[in-house]
């Protein structure tokens, strides 16, 4: 099969797009033949290093964690799913990833795929539908009534956020460039700070929830908008217990997790027409260099998606 590898960390020039041999299913596994996979941001960090300490892989690594595809063949033991169906996944972190024609993922980590949207779109969720539930709804319990500042709201995470807490009934409140402003708002955000203009802390209100995906100078400066007892939960670098105390507040800090019965949620949501994945540029694998510059450029407009079967364009 064809696969998306590095032998080192390092820069773009490592990734290697070449022939891999196609990983077959252990117990327990099912085999997946790629149609699409998300790029995020931790695939670039992981290339990079920045992660090695933290995850403790061995090279070479297929990179890239979010993937929707066709369940090819079952490993033993596996009863959940049979061969053809379309299901999607944010597997583990640790094992090879899905820049590839082919991945072997745990079956308690895959879900059935949502029906209404194709392999790309489907490709854009399970990272960043599971960062935010995890985050918004296990980590800061959002209700409905609560107010909530979403930094990056344009972004992969941010865009998802902004409409599942929306959804939860809460006051959301976004960060974005002017340019995104429209896009943000039509996700279903109350209040949008240009972030390029105005310091988010002289105009926005107290808020129950920070969703912090920027981390530091951003995060530091989120604690003046925490409401007392509210909590600011943090993807990007973990908070400081100090300044929480100091703030009368609470954090956390989020590493998402593979779930398939939130990734089932998430499937029911999108099915329902409540929740959508934009997807602002799709490319073929062998692209993946340019997708890990744009994504690590700091400023998608939701996801980049890798397109695996079908003509890029012309949908799977
Ligand atoms: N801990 C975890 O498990 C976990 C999981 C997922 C993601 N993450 C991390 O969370 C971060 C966000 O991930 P992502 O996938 O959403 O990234 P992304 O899609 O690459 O985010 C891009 C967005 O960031 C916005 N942005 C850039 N600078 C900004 C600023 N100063 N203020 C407000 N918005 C700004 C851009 O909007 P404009 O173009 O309008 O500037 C753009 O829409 C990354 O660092 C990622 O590694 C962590």
């Amino acid at each position: 099969m064809k696969a998306v590898s590095i032998y080192y960390y390092g820069g773009p020039g490592v990734l290697a797009y070449e022939d891999a041999p196609r990983p077959h299913p252990a117990p327990g596994d099912v085999l997946v033949r790629v149609h699409a996979a998300g790029i995020n941001p931790v695939d670039w960090k992981i290339r990079e290093g920045h992660l090695k300490e933290m995850l403790h892989h061995t090279l070479p690594l297929v990179l890239g964690w979010d993937v929707s595809g066709v369940i090819a063949a079952l490993g033993a033991g596996v009863t959940r799913f049979k061969v053809g169906d379309e299901v999607f996944s944010r597997p583990d972190i640790e094992r090879d990833g899905a820049y590839a024609e082919f991945i072997v993922i745990r079956e308690t980590e895959v879900a059935w795929k949502p029906k209404s949207v194709d392999h790309v779109h489907a490709a854009a969720l399970p990272l960043a539908g599971l960062t935010v539930w995890q985050s918004l709804f296990d980590a800061a319990a959002l209700t409905a009534g609560q107010r909530v500042l979403i930094h990056a709201a344009a972004g992969g995470v941010g865009s998802l956020a902004v409409q599942l807490a929306k959804g939860r009934g809460a006051h959301v409140i976004g960060t974005a460039s002017a340019k995104n402003h429209a896009f943000v708002r039509a996700l279903g955000a109350d209040e949008v700070v240009d972030y390029e203009r105005e310091r988010f802390e002289t105009v926005v209100g107290p808020v129950d929830v920070v969703f912090d995906t920027m981390g530091g100078d951003i995060q530091t400066r989120s604690w003046k908008v925490l409401k007392r007892g509210g909590i600011l939960v943090s993807i990007a670098s973990p908070p400081s217990a100090e300044a929480a105390v100091a703030h009368g507040g609470r954090f956390a800090f989020v590493f998402t997790q593979p779930n398939a019965a939130q990734l089932a949620e998430i499937a029911t949501l999108v099915d329902a027409g409540k929740l959508k994945a934009s997807v602002e540029t799709v490319l073929p694998l062998a692209a993946a260099v340019r997708g890990q510059a744009l994504s690590a450029a700091g400023h998608t407009r939701g996801k980049i998606v890798l397109q695996v079967v079908g003509e890029v364009g012309r949908g799977p």
